[in-house]
């Protein structure tokens, strides 16, 4: 099996896996105990927010840790907007379902929510959002990197408006922390969703960036934790594994990134050259150095997928509802057809692929495809 799904999950690194296995072994306290046990786990989980906030750029105060990237925005999003009785919520129409259903679970309460489109290149339009802000908009909620198509958002400008008008800020940049660099000082951003296993790191833990003296109420009530924003006893192995995964991203960035762009570059080479008339969804250079969402012409990325599923890991840019295929939100909203989008296929390379890898995939693809009747 060829691993091309790595915008779903990566694989643990083997620097992380030995870290968190460790870990388990040593800190068997509760870090919230004031015995030396409590102690000894406390301070591994100092040294996990430490090495998380280094990467972003913050202090190491300014990291709540969470189970994941659906926590961290569900907080974000909820956490701003409870504070109040009513208000409205700008977001876009190209987010994960973890910011959309929190966006529409606030709209059943009687909340305002507007979802800025997005142009054929997969970016959200800022002239929209600057457009919808209102005098009761309480949180703008746009992505950095888009899961399917890799296209970067341009969160600076978003989040200048968000700042000029004094609304909180959030990004979900749970596709790009650990594949490109990105700092809170590259965007004016009150909050942020980092979430571990997208690179490298475990699953089940993640992490929410929260600016100093941003107003935010818990959405989970039970002791004091996590500055009181997050309660439950801390997943201090889980956060040791994202912690290690942190350093090594900032370690190895330049390499992963010419490595994953290179591998990525020429799978998408091979596959143009072997089927004619595939091409690519997104803009070909604001995207992550590891994304390729492409169309396959004339048949069902499903399809596709069920072939490939012993040899290749790739996903379809649409989700199956019992047994039928969905177009993908994210492409109908840059405006695909039904069709186009139910022939696009999101592959997405790692560090631990190799050149003979992707050949051998980019082969097994194409045979796939031509079998199912692509290009013809
Ligand atoms: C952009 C984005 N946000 C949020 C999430 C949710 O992360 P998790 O599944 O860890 O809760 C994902 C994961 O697929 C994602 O791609």
């Amino acid at each position: 099996m060829i691993y091309l799904d790595n915008n779903a999950t990566t694989p643990v690194d083997p620097e992380v896996y030995d870290a968190v296995f460790s870990s388990l072994k040593r800190d068997i306290g509760n870090p919230s105990s004031s015995h030396a046990a409590g102690l000894r786990a406390r301070e591994t989980i100092a040294r996990g927010r430490a090495q998380v906030a280094e990467l972003i750029g913050c202090g190491p105060e300014e990291i709540v840790f969470t189970s994941g990237g659906t926590e961290s925005n569900n907080l974000s999003i909820l956490g701003t907007a409870l504070r109040q009785e009513k208000g409205h919520i700008i977001t876009s129409a190209i987010e994960h379902p973890s910011v959309l259903n929190a966006c529409r679970h606030l709209e059943s309460l009687g909340y305002s929510v507007t979802y800025a489109p997005a142009d054929a290149d997969g970016f959200v339009s800022v002239d929209a959002i600057r457009k919808a802000v209102r005098r009761d908009t309480l949180l703008i909620t746009v992505m950095h990197a888009n899961n399917e198509t890799g296209v970067i958002q341009p969160v600076a400008e978003i989040g200048g408006i968000a700042q000029e008008q004094a609304i909180a800020f959030h990004t979900d940049a749970a596709q790009s922390v650990g594949k490109m660099p990105f700092s809170v000082s590259d965007a004016p951003v009150s909050l942020m969703t980092l979430v571990s296993h997208k690179f490298y790191g475990p699953k089940g833990i993640g992490a929410l960036y929260v600016r100093k003296e941003t107003p935010l109420t818990p959405i989970l009530f039970g002791a004091g934790h996590e500055q009181g924003l997050r309660p439950g006893t801390e997943n201090v192995a889980g956060i040791v594994g994202m912690g290690k995964a942190c350093q090594i991203a900032l370690r190895d960035m330049k390499l992963r990134i010419s490595h994953t762009r290179g591998l990525r570059d020429l799978l998408f080479s091979v596959l143009k050259e072997k089927i004619p008339g595939v091409s690519l969804n997104g803009h070909a250079a604001h995207r992550l150095p590891n994304t390729l969402s492409i169309r396959f012409p004339g048949i069902r990325a499903l399809d596709l997928i069920e072939r490939l599923k012993d040899s290749v890991a790739a996903s379809a840019g649409s989700a199956c509802h019992a047994g039928r295929d969905v177009p993908s939100a994210v492409l109908k909203a840059m405006g695909l057809t039904d069709d186009d989008a139910l022939s696009s296929v999101r592959l997405s390379v790692g560090k631990d692929n190799t050149e003979e890898e992707v050949r051998e995939a980019a082969g097994i693809i194409s045979l796939a495809a031509a079998a199912l009747g692509s290009g013809q």
